[in-house]
């Protein structure tokens, strides 16, 4: 992919850091960057290849403006608006607010993101590369993320699997977890028409190549993906069942325990991600920027 640079920050100094890869095979830690000064282009890069490589990366003690974040982020591509407008950060539409706080009866921001496992907006023709979540208001309990290799649960999957998904196709629809029933907390406004021609269903190959790594990754999750296409309905949803419970196989579940001021950058290209739930009465806030990606392939 070319990582657009900003020619301002060519220039910048370099920040000696360290990229820490986590015990388990996914993710890893990132200390002593600064994100609120300008990457010269080596250390973009690092951080690049650190995404590619461990594909879910934590930068640690941050302290930037929404701004910032929208910069930083802008660097890896175009960002996308959420559909829901009435979530997003005033005078920053590129900042998704998630949060389950309630000011005046109002949710302040999407309390139910990621209640499935998903890859951020896969429901789009062009789904996300990948998504900033940045940490304002955390919890003293709860509130983790989890992230599962795609890739490896491709590379692992049984051959009769392999076989019976190999080529095809699947839809992915932003409300299929809408309208039956999950909607009872009310966390999810209605969508008016107009948001609902945004949102209308897609189908993706089930098996993609990562544009970057070239690796193959399954491309399914229970939180957006409805049916494959071509099968009949019963048969579909009985290999959807064993996909989802083999792409979530403790093996390659990294679990992240959120720290003040972490923001946390993962590939949706090669992983899902599952929130781990809030106790209802603690406060979770972050700030969410999602980057465009390729069409799958
Ligand atoms: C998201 C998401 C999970 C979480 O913001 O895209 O899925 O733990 N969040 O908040
Ligand atoms: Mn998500």
């Amino acid at each position: 992919m070319p990582a657009a640079s900003h020619a301002s920050s060519e220039q910048a100094p370099g920040q000696p850091f360290d990229v820490r890869p986590f015990a388990e095979k996914v993710g890893a830690e990132i200390v002593g960057l600064d994100l609120s000064r300008p990457l010269n282009d080596a250390d973009f890069a690092r951080v690049h290849q650190a995404h590619l490589d461990y594909h879910v990366v934590v930068f640690r003690d941050q302290h930037i403006t929404p701004q910032q974040q929208i910069d930083f982020s802008r660097r890896f591509g175009v960002l996308q608006i959420h559909v829901l407008k009435q979530f997003l950060l005033a005078h920053h539409p590129e900042i998704l607010i998630v949060s389950n706080i309630v000011e005046n009866g109002q949710p302040v921001g999407l309390g139910d993101a990621g209640k499935y496992w998903h890859s951020d907006l896969s429901y789009k023709e062009l789904p996300s590369l990948g998504s900033m979540l940045y940490a304002q208001e955390l919890p003293s309990e709860g509130g983790d993320t989890l992230f599962a290799d795609m890739h490896l649960a491709w590379d692992t999957l049984p051959e009769h699997l392999r076989k019976a998904v190999e080529g095809l196709s699947a839809v992915h629809s932003y409300t299929s977890r809408y309208s039956h029933g999950h909607n009872a907390d009310n966390w999810r406004p209605t969508l008016s028409a107009e948001q609902l021609a945004q949102v209308a269903v897609v189908s993706h190959p089930i098996v993609r190549t990562h544009p970057e790594n070239g690796r193959k990754a399954l491309f399914v999750s229970e939180g957006f993906t409805t049916h494959i296409v071509g099968l009949p309905e019963d048969e579909s949803q009985a290999i959807l069942t064993e996909l989802y419970a083999h792409s979530v196989r403790p093996e390659g579940v990294y679990r992240h325990k959120w720290q003040e001021n972490d923001m946390v950058f993962w590939d949706n290209r090669s992983l899902i991600h599952l929130a781990g739930g809030t106790p209802d009465h603690l406060r979770r806030r972050l700030h969410r920027t999602t980057i465009q990606g390729d069409a799958p392939f």
